[in-house]
C-alpha cells in the first residue's frame, strides 16, 4: 500500500467527496456551539446535529468535513496503549435528507479500494444485525462475499446519542492487518479485542427518530452520518504500529525525545511519558486555538488536567524548567495548513499555555510544602499510610498529581490508601456527571420559534436603510404562537425583511418601531432566534397588529448610531491593545451597546497607568486621524491573507465580511460601523478589571457620552475647588494638601489643649471634695466633655484622691454621659458604683451600669443633671450607712 502523510489522506478525502458534490466545510470549533450536552466537539456530525434534527437548513444537502475532536472518556489509557489518544481528526461526509445507502457504501467503498487502493481482500464489513437491506447492498451491489459480512448487535452498530433524537443502524468497514497482529486464538475474527482486524470506518444511517417512550420514528428524510479517524486510517496505510508512529504525530513524539534525551522504545515507563505528553500536548494546543482557557471547571477543567498530565510526565522523563512552547510549536507547524487558526492565535497559544504551565510548576512546589507538612503529622502520629481526605485534596484543591503523592511518599517509607483515594475521585467523576446538562433534543433547548416553519427565514436588510417595507410572517407570545395582538400587549414580531439589526457579535439588538394599516409597535430589542429568523421584541403601542399585515420597519437612528461609534471603537481598542500590550491580546468577549463598549480580552494581568494611558491615546490618534472604514463581503481566504482578525470558534460561512479602518483594524464582523473613525468622537477608558484567569475587561465610553463623562469629572472637581475655597481649579491641589496639612496640625494643638484643661478642671473639681462617713465622694458636673475624656479625668482625679468614690456628669451633643469610679478601699465600705448609676442614669431618661468599681451610662433628658447628680450623692450615703 502507499504510505500516504496524514496531510496528503485528509486531502484526498475532502476532495473526493467535493467531486461527489459534497460542500467541503473547515472544521467547526472543538468548543459547541448552542450544544449543552456536550463539553467537547468528540465527533464529525456533533457540530452538525441542528442540521440532522432539521432545526436548522444546512448550506448544502451534502458536506464533508475533517473535524478536530477531542475524546476523554479514556484518558487513563492514553500513553499506556498505542491506540488511545484524547485529541483526534475525524474525516466524514455527510447527507441532510439527501443521498442514503446505496450511495454512502458505494462512494465509501470507491474511495477505499480506488484512491487509497487497499486490497479489498484484506476488508471486512459488519451491518447491524436487523439491517438486511445494507448488507444486500454489500453483496449485491459491491460484490462482496457473504463470509466477509459479519452481523453484529445494537451494542456495536446501532448509533444513537442522547435519550431522544436522530438515530440509527451502521455499517463498519474492517481492516485485516495479517496474522502477525492477531491473538493467536483459533476464533479471533472481526470484532476481536485483539489487533488484528481494525475497525476504520463507521456509516451511521440516520434514520430513526427516537422517541421519549424508547420507539422509533423512521424520519421522512433519513440521514447520513460517517466518521473515519485519520490517525488510525494513516497508521494503517503507513504499516506502523500505532498512531504515535504516523508521520505528523512522530514528529511530535521525536521532539518530546530530544528535549527529554530520552530515546523511544527503550524503557516501557519512560515510552508512557512520552506519548502522555505528545498525545496532550496536541490537545492543549488545539484548545488554546479555540479560545478555551485552563480553569477549575468544564472544558477549562478538561484542558488544565491536560497539560498539567503532560508537565508532570514531563518531569518523570527527568525535563527541567518550562518545555512546553518548542513543542506547541511542532503541532504547530504540522497542522497549521489545514488549521490556519494555530498561525493566527500563536502568540496567544503560547503565552496562555506558559502561564499554566509556571503556575503548575509553583504548585508542584506548594503541593511539596504540604506534603511535608503530611508527612510530619503521619510520623509523630505513628502513621504508615496518608489517608483519602488528604490525598484527594491535594489532588483536587492543589492540582497535586497523585503519582508524585505516591512516589513522594514510597521513598520515605510512607504509602496511600489508594482504595479510598479511588472512591473520591468516583464520588467526584459522579458529581461532574450530574453536573452536566441534561438536554433532550441533541443538546438544543426547543423554543416556541423550533415550531415556526423551518424554509421560512428573515433578512436583515438595515445595514444602510433605515426604514423597509416588509410584512409579518408570524406573531408569537414567549410560549405561543398568535395571530394579532392589541394595545398593550408585549411579544415577538418576526418580519420576511428588517432593518433593525438583531443581537449578535457583542452587539446589542436595535430599538424602533414597526408600522401595519392598523397599528404601531415598539421595538425594545432584536434578537436572533431559531431557524435563521430574527425576531423584533416589543409592546403595541396602538391599535392591534396581525399575521401577513404589511409592515413598515423603523429604525431608532440615533440609538443605532451610537452603538455603531462604539463597535467601532471596540475594534480600534483591540487594535490598539495589541500594538500597546501584545500580539497575544485576543477578543474574548464583547458587548457593545449605545450607552457603552465593553471588550474582554486574554492577559495576564492588570495593565499599568501608563498601559492604559497610552492605548487611550493610540485609539483617539486613530480617532482623530479620521480612518474610512470600508466594509467588503470576500471568500475567508482572501479576508486571511488581508490579515483580518477571527473570532475564536467562530462559525465562518464561504464568504465573510470584512470590516477595515484603513488596515489600522481588519476584522471579521458582521456588526454595524460608522463610515469614518472621527465619528467616534472622543473615547475614554473607564475601568480596567479582571474577569476570569486571563482575561481581563475593559469598559469605556465614546462621543457625548464621553463629553459627559469629562463634564461630571470637571463638576466635581469644580465643586471641590469652592468647597475648599481653591481661586481656580489648577489650585484645587495645592489647596487641598495645604488643608491636609493645617488639619494635622489643628489636631496635634486639639490634643494638648484636651491635656492641658483636664489637669485645670481636675485641680478645680477636686476643691468639691466631701466627706460622708469617713469616705472622700467627689460627685461634679463637667462642662462638654465626652465620655472618654470624662473617664480620663476620672482616672486622674482617683490617682489623687487615694481612696473614695467619684461620680462625674457632662452634658454635650444633647447627651448627658455619666461616670461612677471608686477604689477599692470604697468598694469595701460598701460602694456599688452600677447601682448608683443605674438608678441616677434613669432620671435623667437613660440607660446603663457596671461593676462595683466602675459603672457608666448615657441619659438624654440635660434638664435633670444636677437633679441626677444628687440623687447619686443620697445612693452613696446610703450605701455607705
Ligand atoms: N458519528 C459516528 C461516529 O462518531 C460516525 O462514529
Amino acid at each position: 500500500m502507499k504510505k500516504y502523510g496524514v496531510n496528503e489522506i485528509r486531502e484526498m478525502y475532502l476532495s473526493f467527496f467535493q467531486s461527489k458534490e459534497h460542500l467541503r466545510a473547515k472544521s467547526f470549533s472543538l468548543v459547541p456551539q448552542g450544544d449543552k450536552s456536550l463539553l467537547l466537539i468528540n465527533a464529525g456530525m456533533a457540530p452538525l446535529k441542528a442540521y440532522f434534527t432539521g432545526q436548522e437548513i444546512p448550506p448544502s444537502k451534502r458536506m464533508t468535513t475533517c473535524q478536530k475532536c477531542i475524546r476523554t472518556g479514556d484518558i487513563e489509557n492514553v500513553g499506556k496503549t498505542a491506540r488511545h489518544g484524547t485529541f483526534f481528526e475525524m474525516l466524514g461526509n455527510f447527507s441532510f435528507g439527501d443521498y442514503f445507502k446505496e450511495e454512502a457504501i458505494e462512494w465509501a467503498w470507491e474511495f477505499v479500494t480506488k484512491v487509497l487502493e487497499i486490497p479489498s481482500e484484506k476488508l471486512y464489513i459488519s451491518v447491524y444485525e436487523e439491517d438486511e437491506e445494507t448488507a444486500q447492498i454489500w453483496q449485491n451491489k459491491m460484490g462482496i462475499p457473504k463470509d466477509k459480512i459479519v452481523y453484529m448487535g445494537k451494542e456495536d452498530n446501532f448509533w444513537e446519542v442522547g435519550t431522544v433524537g436522530p438515530c440509527g443502524p451502521c455499517t463498519e468497514i474492517y481492516y485485516d492487518r495479517g496474522e502477525k497482529y492477531g491473538c493467536g486464538s483459533s476464533d479471533c475474527k472481526v470484532g476481536c479485542d485483539c489487533d488484528r482486524y481494525l475497525e476504520f470506518w463507521n456509516l451511521v444511517f440516520t434514520q430513526f427518530d427516537k422517541n421519549e417512550d424508547g420507539s422509533y420514528t423512521p424520519l421522512p428524510n433519513p440521514n447520513i452520518d460517517t466518521g473515519m479517524g485519520l490517525e488510525r486510517i494513516a497508521a494503517m496505510m503507513q504499516d506502523v504500529n500505532s498512531i504515535f508512529d504516523v508521520d505528523t504525530i512522530k514528529a511530535i513524539r521525536d521532539h518530546v525525545c530530544e528535549i527529554s534525551g530520552v530515546e523511544y522504545g527503550k524503557d516501557p515507563k519512560k515510552d508512557i511519558s512520552i506519548r502522555v505528553i505528545t498525545d496532550h500536548i496536541r490537545s492543549v494546543t488545539f484548545m488554546a486555538a479555540d479560545g478555551i482557557r485552563a480553569s477549575n471547571e468544564g472544558r477549562g477543567y478538561v484542558m488544565r488536567r491536560l497539560l498539567r498530565r503532560a508537565v508532570r510526565h514531563g518531569k518523570l522523563l527527568g525535563i527541567e524548567g518550562l518545555f512546553l512552547e518548542p513543542l506547541i510549536n511542532t503541532v504547530v507547524q504540522n497542522s497549521k495548513h489545514e488549521y490556519t487558526e494555530l498561525e493566527e492565535k500563536y502568540d496567544y497559544i503560547i503565552k496562555s499555555l506558559t502561564v499554566e504551565e509556571q503556575n503548575f510548576n509553583q504548585t508542584i512546589e506548594q503541593g511539596l510544602t504540604i506534603l511535608e507538612n503530611y508527612i510530619s503529622e503521619m510520623e509523630s502520629n505513628n502513621q504508615k499510610v496518608l489517608n483519602k481526605e488528604a490525598c484527594f485534596k491535594l489532588y483536587d484543591t492543589y492540582g497535586f498529581p497523585i503519582d508524585l503523592t505516591i512516589e513522594i511518599l514510597e521513598e520515605k517509607g510512607f504509602g496511600i490508601d489508594e482504595e479510598g483515594f479511588k472512591e473520591e475521585l468516583e464520588a467526584q467523576r459522579v458529581r461532574a456527571r450530574n453536573a452536566q446538562a441534561e438536554t433532550n433534543y441533541m443538546g438544543s433547548e426547543k423554543t416556541v420559534f423550533h415550531d415556526l416553519d423551518v424554509d421560512t427565514n428573515s433578512t436583515f436588510k438595515g445595514y444602510d436603510s433605515e426604514i423597509v417595507e416588509s410584512k409579518i410572517l408570524y406573531l408569537t407570545t414567549h410560549d405561543e404562537i398568535i395571530d394579532s395582538a392589541i394595545v398593550g400587549e408585549h411579544i415577538f414580531v418576526i418580519t420576511e425583511e428588517t432593518s433593525l439589526y438583531a443581537e449578535g457579535g457583542g452587539q446589542a439588538g436595535d430599538k424602533g418601531f414597526i408600522y401595519t394599516p392598523t397599528g404601531v409597535f415598539e421595538v425594545l430589542n432584536t434578537t436572533k432566534v431559531a431557524g435563521n429568523k430574527i425576531a423584533h421584541y416589543g409592546e403595541v403601542l396602538k391599535g392591534e397588529i396581525s399575521v401577513n399585515q404589511e409592515a413598515r420597519t423603523s429604525l431608532d437612528v440615533n440609538n443605532r448610531q451610537n452603538t455603531s461609534a462604539n463597535h467601532s471603537a471596540t475594534h480600534l481598542l483591540q487594535s490598539a491593545l495589541r500594538t500597546v500590550v501584545g500580539n497575544h491580546i485576543e477578543q474574548a468577549g464583547s458587548n457593545v451597546s449605545a450607552e457603552r463598549l465593553r471588550f474582554d480580552y486574554t492577559h495576564f494581568e492588570a495593565l499599568t497607568k501608563e498601559q492604559l494611558r497610552a492605548v487611550e491615546r493610540e485609539v483617539n490618534e486613530l480617532i482623530i486621524f479620521g480612518y474610512d472604514v470600508t466594509i467588503a463581503d470576500m471568500t475567508i481566504d482572501e479576508a486571511r491573507k488581508l490579515g483580518a482578525m477571527a473570532l475564536f470558534g467562530e462559525k465562518y460561512g464561504d464568504t465573510v465580511r470584512v470590516v477595515n479602518m484603513s488596515n489600522k483594524s481588519i476584522e471579521l464582523c458582521g456588526g454595524t460601523h460608522v463610515i469614518n473613525t472621527s465619528q467616534i468622537g472622543p473615547f475614554k477608558i473607564i475601568s480596567e478589571t479582571g474577569v476570569a484567569s486571563g482575561v481581563r475587561r475593559i469598559e469605556a465610553v465614546t462621543g457625548f457620552k464621553a463629553l459627559e463623562y469629562y463634564q461630571q469629572v470637571e463638576d466635581t472637581l469644580e465643586n471641590v475647588a469652592s468647597v475648599i475655597k481653591a481661586k481656580r481649579v489648577d489650585d484645587v491641589l495645592k489647596r487641598a494638601s495645604q488643608i491636609v496639612q493645617e488639619n494635622r496640625q489643628l489636631q496635634k494643638d486639639k490634643e494638648s489643649l484636651n491635656a492641658k484643661f483636664a489637669k485645670l478642671e481636675a485641680e478645680q473639681v477636686l476643691s468639691n471634695v466631701q466627706e460622708i462617713q469617713g469616705v472622700k465622694v467627689l460627685v461634679s458636673e463637667l462642662s462638654n466633655m465626652d465620655m472618654n475624656m470624662i473617664k480620663n479625668l476620672g482616672d486622674t482625679l482617683k490617682d489623687k484622691l487615694e481612696e473614695g468614690v467619684i461620680v462625674l456628669a457632662s452634658n454635650v451633643d444633647k447627651k448627658v454621659n455619666l461616670v461612677c469610679m471608686a477604689t477599692k478601699e470604697a468598694v469595701d465600705r460598701g460602694i456599688n458604683c452600677g447601682q448608683v448609676i443605674s438608678k441616677a442614669v434613669k432620671i435623667v431618661d437613660g440607660g446603663g451600669g457596671g461593676r462595683p468599681n466602675m459603672a457608666q451610662a448615657v441619659g438624654k433628658d440635660a434638664s435633670k443633671l444636677q437633679e441626677a447628680l444628687k440623687m447619686s450623692i443620697e445612693i452613696i450615703t446610703e450605701q455607705l450607712n
